[in-house]
């Protein structure tokens, strides 16, 4: 569990396999994230994930009133390939329910978990047209390095992290 400012960090449990997350649904958000897959077995994979990988992705809560913003955390990718592998570097992603766009909460919780993870080298691979996710990463004080063709989700942009 990881508490900022404004929100909670928390790792996904049973519970909300049964009663996934509604963004899971949504194509404005998901289009970005390679489509709409059934949600249970999202959230399936991401408990999976916790147990194959170093780490995982955290939900995101808003502490005043528990809403569920989002998810925030690591994938892990061989950088030769871009395939995920459990020994390869991490990379932080972001997503956010759409009512929740617009309130830095991706930021803020990026930030707290980039801290927490303290690696080494740290990426966020982002679609080039995907101008939102870009401003994130600007926030973060991340640089574009190359561009990569991630296997099944076309070209991405390597943006790394600061130290
Ligand atoms: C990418 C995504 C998470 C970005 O969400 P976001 O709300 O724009 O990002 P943040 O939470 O950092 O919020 C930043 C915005 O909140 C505003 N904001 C308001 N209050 C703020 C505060 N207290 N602190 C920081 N920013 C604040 C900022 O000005 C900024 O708005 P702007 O970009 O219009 O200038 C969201 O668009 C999304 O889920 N997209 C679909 C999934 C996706 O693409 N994921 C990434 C795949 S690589």
């Amino acid at each position: 569990m990881i508490e900022t400012g404004r929100l909670l960090l928390r790792q996904p449990t049973e519970a909300d396999v049964a009663a996934p997350p509604a963004w899971l649904s949504d194509p404005e958000v998901m289009d970005w994230l390679g489509g709409i897959e059934p949600p249970a077995e999202v959230v399936r994979l991401w408990l999976e994930q916790w147990e194959r990988f170093p780490t995982g992705k955290f939900l995101v809560e808003r502490r005043s009133d528990r809403a569920l913003v989002g998810r925030v955390g690591a994938n892990y990718y061989d950088v030769e390939t871009w395939q995920r592998s459990p020994a390869g570097e991490p990379e932080l992603g972001w997503a956010l329910a759409r009512e929740h766009w617009g309130n830095g909460y991706a930021t803020e919780a990026a930030l707290a978990v980039r801290e927490w993870l303290r690696a080494p080298r740290l990426v966020s691979l982002i679609a080039p047209g995907n101008a939102r996710s870009q401003r994130v990463a600007e926030r973060l004080g991340a640089r574009p390095e190359q561009t990569v063709a991630l296997p099944g989700h076309g070209p991405h942009l390597v943006w790394v992290h600061p130290r």
